[in-house]
């Protein structure tokens, strides 16, 4: 059973020299409990095909072509064709953060300076396990503590830059 099945993705950019296709009839599938790796040189639209997956698309792309087909556990195991959904609407935003997640390729630009690491990360669970702060900021510990971070009581309250070199880099 797959989880997720891109089929025929086409998505294009505009700009000032007119559209072009960034990617072209892409298809594969994402089987329940397996890794998927996309693999592929620098420009060859991996990140656009996953910004696409997660409906966050750059304002200046669309998709042309193809479906997103997710599996939604939450809806009996219905698919939903995600090219198709609004990417600011209710639906998506149901998904994405919850079942659909992403880790960006640059920590310094894809987290918010001003908020700790903690707020940040706990705004998922606020969001999607309908919890208050207070409990939000313990799954945050417990999540952190999963992944060896070695003083999560400390590390929720630390900013991006402070999480730097040897801290950051603790197994
Ligand atoms: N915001 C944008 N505006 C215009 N073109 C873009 C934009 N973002 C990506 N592209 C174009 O889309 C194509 C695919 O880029 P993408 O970032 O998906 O590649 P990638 O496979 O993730 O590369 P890398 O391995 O370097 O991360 C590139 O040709 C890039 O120039
Ligand atoms: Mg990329």
């Amino acid at each position: 059973m797959n989880l997720l099945d891109v089929k025929g993705l086409s998505v294009e950019f505009r700009g000032d020299e007119g559209r072009h296709d960034v990617v072209r009839d892409v298809s594969f599938s994402v089987p329940e409990n397996k890794c998927v790796a996309l693999v592929g040189e620098s420009g060859s639209g991996k990140t656009v095909i996953s910004r696409a997956v997660m409906g966050i698309l750059p304002a200046k792309s669309r998709i042309t072509a193809g479906q997103i087909l997710f599996r939604d556990n939450r809806k009996n195991g219905d698919f939903v064709d995600i090219a198709k959904l609004p990417p600011a609407g209710p639906a998506m935003r149901a998904i994405r953060g919850d079942q659909i997640a992403m880790i960006f390729q640059e920590p310094m630009v894809s987290l918010s300076p001003l908020h700790t690491i903690g707020d940040q990360i706990a705004e998922a669970a606020k969001l999607h396990r309908f919890v208050g702060s207070k409990e939000a900021l313990e799954l945050t510990k417990d999540m952190l503590r999963l992944v060896h971070f070695p003083e999560p009581e400390r590390a929720i309250r630390t900013y991006p830059f402070e999480l730097s070199g040897a801290y950051a880099n603790a197994p």
